[in-house]
């Protein structure tokens, strides 16, 4: 069993990347939106700070109250839009209610649209063009395997999951023409997902149920790619990160599998500092064909 470490080869990506921040004049400003106080989004957000700051970019964080009126949500992020001094706007999810929160992301500047969430980017993905912000889960998933040496083309891939952030644009990655993979998308009215994930050849667990996937799920030889954080409060009063997979039921049957922590994770903030830096050249009138791919 291979396990599929994020940690460095995250760190790997970001060396790389380093080289491109070195020029002269002001560095990448990256801006978060977080409404409300979920825990779970002030951690990734302080994470996905300090990760920017410490390459030498500039974080930015507005917060507002749960029952904020909405055309605060809309005027802040009609000032980052206007704003030449910022690169990257990151609307933090979730916010309160689904359909607000599309309306959020739709409300981003696509050119500054770093988590690749808005309808312009969905639908270059969807049609398979470059050229748009790719969501950052999804290149993190491409970007792991890859460096792992785990081919995708022709592969059977099944998601478990078909949310904005996650499972939709992953799909349309791996089906287009750059990857190659047969995917099949899986949801709560799946019929029979336990037979539908053991068909897969890569199976990717985004649902956010804690140990939803268990060892009569995956075949052998399988790989596993977990993308769940799930917060687990354990008898004693501690809580546990925990992913969608049963990692110890499972891992011995896998050909490879990703770790929770320190799989998906790490890879997702560092695919977030390509976008940033991606948006900030595009910003400063680089053509977008002498920018690196992001996949
Ligand atoms: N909430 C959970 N994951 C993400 C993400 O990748 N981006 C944003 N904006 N919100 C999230």
């Amino acid at each position: 069993m291979q396990l599929l470490e994020g940690k460095s080869v995250a760190e790997e990506y970001l060396r790389r990347l380093r080289p491109r921040l070195a020029v002269p004049g002001r560095p990448p400003c990256l801006a978060f939106l977080r409404v409300g106080d979920n825990p779970a989004s002030l951690l990734y957000v302080n994470r996905k700070k300090s990760l920017a700051e410490s390459l030498g970019m500039r974080a930015l964080e507005r917060q507002l109250p749960l029952d904020a009126p909405e055309g605060e949500i809309f005027s802040q992020l009609a000032r980052w839009n206007g704003d030449p001094a910022v690169d990257g706007i990151l609307v933090q999810a979730p916010l309160p209610g689904a359909e607000l929160q599309e309306r959020a992301f739709a409300a981003v500047d696509p050119l500054k649209d770093v988590d690749g969430f808005h309808p312009r980017n969905q639908g270059l993905l969807a049609l398979d063009r470059p050229g748009g912000f790719v969501p950052c889960t999804a290149l993190a998933i491409l970007h792991l395997l890859r460096a792992h040496g785990i081919g995708l083309a022709g592969q059977h891939a099944v998601i478990i999951g078909r949310s904005t952030i996650v499972g939709r644009p992953l799909a349309l990655l791996l089906q287009g023409r750059r990857v190659n993979a047969t995917v099949t998308v899986c949801h709560r009215q799946s019929r029979d997902l336990a037979a539908l994930c053991r068909s897969a050849d890569v199976l990717i667990a985004a649902a956010g149920s804690a140990h939803l996937v268990g060892p009569d799920w995956v075949r052998d030889g399988a790989v596993v790619v977990d993308v769940g954080q799930n917060v687990l409060s354990l008898p004693g009063g501690g809580r546990r990160l925990v992913g969608d997979v049963d990692f110890a039921a499972i891992a011995p049957r896998c050909r490879a599998i990703t770790p929770v922590p320190g799989g998906v994770g790490p890879m997702t903030v560092a695919m977030l500092m390509g976008n940033v830096l991606r948006a900030w050249e595009l910003a400063r009138g680089m053509a977008v064909d002498s920018i690196p791919q992001s996949y």
